[in-house]
């Protein structure tokens, strides 16, 4: 049988990056002791109340079909949450419900990017960032970030990879997996990279509630950019809720209604449950979202207390639910170090080659796992490179 060509442009995408996860999930299955620290769920539950409201608006009728551009109440919602926070008026209508940040994603590039076209990210990047990309036909250009300059993005790093096809910059602050968190000027500076040459700005913002000190800026909150903006988020990450499946698109009146028959048609509109629950999340501060933040920044500098002076060097996030590890000292990549590890400690983590080819000889580590499994890890890495250093 003959397939379409998208099959082909995401065949490679899949399972190789999860190789060592898969790996250590067989292990423990299998009876060994390992300290999983891969993928990162939050580790605490969402808001009870969300749960309550979610099963309440369930057990009241909230079943039936929705529309296709979401609830109007979450849609109101949306539109007083980010009209407080832009300072501006943001209408229903420049909103989209989707299940999650990753759909809107997927519905962003649909509606933006086709054959031909040319998408700028920053490298590393977010592991389905390439495929969402190229299920749209397009092509994605990678633009490294200097882990040397504490992989702040380079606006001229941009404008330099600007090409008659590129259509799009797609920005991710605070950033998976560099955990860094884009400042005003650097979100202008890209702005003005955009604006030059006429490009949409995709911004990724569902880490925005996980900051663990500092201002949050978004391309949207400037009026010069908004007409060229669109937002994706969700509350998986900010109410830990990452199996709702419920997020959103923020973009101008003009692109929401263009998006909103590619939305109709993958999805033929989403959960009133959900959306119920999702209403009330955003109306207001995020009970979980505090602990969580304290929690990851506490455990990035325990990680990053533990491994210091050895071969081991880690780079510490602004934000998010990772810190990255260079392991290069080791003298092996990322890889190598990840599969040894795996091998010689039961730890598991990410090969920053997941994440694009800066991270060569990186690994990525899961923040979400409690103090004293994190405390371990660190102990069994320490005795590792200390193995591979008198080998
Ligand atoms: C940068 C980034 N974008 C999007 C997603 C997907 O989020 P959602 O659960 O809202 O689809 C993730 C999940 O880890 C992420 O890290």
């Amino acid at each position: 049988m003959r397939y379409a060509p998208v099959t082909e442009a995401l065949a490679d995408l899949g399972g190789a990056k999860w190789a060592v996860h898969a790996r250590g999930r067989a292990m423990a299955a299998a009876g060994r002791d390992v300290i999983e620290l891969t993928i990162g769920e939050p580790d605490v539950p969402p808001p009870a109340v969300l749960v309550e409201a979610m099963a309440e608006a369930a057990r009241t009728g909230r079943t039936a079909y929705s529309s296709g551009r979401g609830e109007a109440g979450l849609l109101d919602a949306l539109a007083d949450r980010y009209s407080a926070r832009m300072g501006r008026a943001i209408g229903p209508d420049q909103f989209l419900c989707v299940p999650g940040t990753q759909t809107a994603l997927y519905v962003a590039m649909q509606g933006l990017v086709g054959a031909g076209d040319e998408v700028l990210v920053a490298d590393p990047l977010y592991a389905t960032y390439e495929g969402v990309i190229r299920a749209a036909g397009a092509a994605m250009v990678p633009v490294p970030l200097d882990p040397a300059a504490g992989f702040r993005l380079d606006p001229a790093a941009f404008a330099a990879r600007v090409t008659a096809r590129t259509r799009a910059i797609l920005l991710n602050s605070p950033h998976n997996p560099t955990g860094t968190v884009a400042t005003r000027d650097e979100v202008r500076a890209i702005g003005t990279v955009a604006a030059a040459h006429d490009l949409w700005i995709v911004s990724d913002e569902v880490y925005e509630e996980l900051i663990f000190d500092g201002p949050f800026a978004s391309p949207f909150a400037e009026p010069a950019l908004a007409e060229r903006t669109v937002v994706v988020s969700s509350i998986s990450k900010s109410h830990a809720a990452p199996g709702l499946r419920s997020g959103w698109i923020a973009a101008p009146a003009e692109a929401a209604a263009r998006l909103l028959p590619v939305a109709e048609t993958m999805l033929f509109g989403n959960q009133p449950f959900i959306a119920d629950a999702t209403a009330l999340a955003v109306a207001g501060p995020s009970a979980v979202a505090g602990e969580m933040r304290r929690a990851y920044a506490a455990r990035a500098d325990l990680l990053a207390g533990r491994l210091a002076g050895g071969s081991l060097r880690v780079h510490r996030p602004e934000a998010g639910m990772f810190a990255l590890v260079d392991v290069g000292g080791t003298g092996m990549d990322g890889d190598a170090y990840a599969a040894d590890l795996l091998d010689a400690q039961g730890v598991s983590v990410m090969p920053g080659s997941a994440f694009g080819s800066v991270l060569r000889d990186w690994v990525r580590v899961a923040l979400t796992v409690p103090d004293a499994a994190l405390g371990a890890a660190c102990d069994r890495m320490t005795a590792h490179a200390a193995a591979l250093q008198s080998a």
